[in-house]
């Protein structure tokens, strides 16, 4: 089987299928945009920061892939609204959404444990907001498109902050144990009320270097920060993930193999939440 025919297996073909990322300009979202696009979907990159996934795209067509990149906050349902119209003026349908808009602010992080009494409210809800509220917005909103078809599915970004806090990152631990529950939620709802062909998982990525968690493993000179070289003893398989590592996992949760699959969250973290630590 050569490749192209590997793409074509119908239980993992995702050609012409239409699948809108938000956050799609960012490390994580852009690496599964590319990946998609390189087997045929035709993808939507909705990115605060337009340039970023404009970025994106252009590389994507570059390698004669679809892209479509939008300007959009995920925090804000006028201006999703808005995208969702593009994406059906362009494409005409929506198959899939992926939400991959997320990430932390250095202002909610609780760097010893004294600071958690006076982290600012407003740095506390914008994470809560970006991590949480965006996924349940942009899922009220491209869901109602996907619902309308009576087939398709969801796809949330989680976290090993989810299951088991991680230390420092409250707001963010809490806005990604909402997305779990969120996700069974949804899962739940659309399959019995609305289609069975209706699907909502997550993937819980490990530990990946990105522009907002990059100070917090490596250094300057890009040795491992103490935080960075504790993840990795907790990760049996001994360092950081690969932006690719991801792609294989949403393309079977995304695709017609997965007809069966459902409400789950799956780890892709080379271990880490399988490991005790002893
Ligand atoms: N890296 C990791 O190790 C890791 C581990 C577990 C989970 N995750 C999750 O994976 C996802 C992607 O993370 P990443 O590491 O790839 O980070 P990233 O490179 O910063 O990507 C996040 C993207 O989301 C966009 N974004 C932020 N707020 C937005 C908003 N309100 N509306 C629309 N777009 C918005 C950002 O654009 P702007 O720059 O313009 O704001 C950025 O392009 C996040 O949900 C993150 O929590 C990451």
């Amino acid at each position: 089987m050569n490749q192209t025919q590997m793409y074509k297996d119908p239980l993992f073909d995702l050609t012409d299928q239409v699948i809108v990322i938000t956050g799609g300009g960012g490390v994580l979202p852009g690496a599964l945009a590319r990946g998609l696009a390189a087997r045929g979907a035709k993808v939507a990159l909705l990115n605060r920061t337009l340039a970023k996934a404009t970025r994106v795209a252009a590389e994507i067509e570059l390698q004669d892939g679809v892209a479509l990149p939008l300007g959009c906050d995920v925090t804000d349902r006028t201006s999703l609204e808005q995208a969702a119209r593009q994406v059906l003026d362009y494409f005409g349908q929506v198959d899939h959404l992926i939400n991959g808009a997320g990430g932390n602010r250095p202002g909610a992080i609780a760097v010893q444990g004294q600071d958690f009494f006076d982290l600012p409210a407003g740095e506390l809800r914008t994470v809560l907001d970006v991590n949480f509220t965006g996924a349940l917005l942009a899922s009220q909103v491209f869901g109602r498109h996907i619902a309308a078809q009576g087939q398709g599915s969801i796809l949330n970004i989680s976290s090993m902050a989810a299951s088991q806090p991680l230390s420092r990152v409250v707001a963010y631990a809490a806005a990604k144990a909402a997305i779990d529950n969120f996700t069974r939620w949804l899962a739940s709802t659309l399959a019995r009320e609305i289609s069975p062909d209706l699907r909502v998982n997550a993937i819980a990525p490990g530990f990946f270097i990105g522009e907002q968690n990059r100070a917090l493993l490596l250094e300057d000179d890009g040795h491992v920060t103490p935080r960075g070289a504790a993840i990795l003893q907790h990760t049996p398989m001994g360092r950081f993930g690969e932006p690719h590592d991801l792609l294989s996992t949403a393309i079977w949760l995304l695709s017609p193999g997965a007809r069966f699959v459902t409400g789950v969250v799956v780890p892709v973290d080379g271990g880490f939440s399988a490991f005790s630590g002893v």
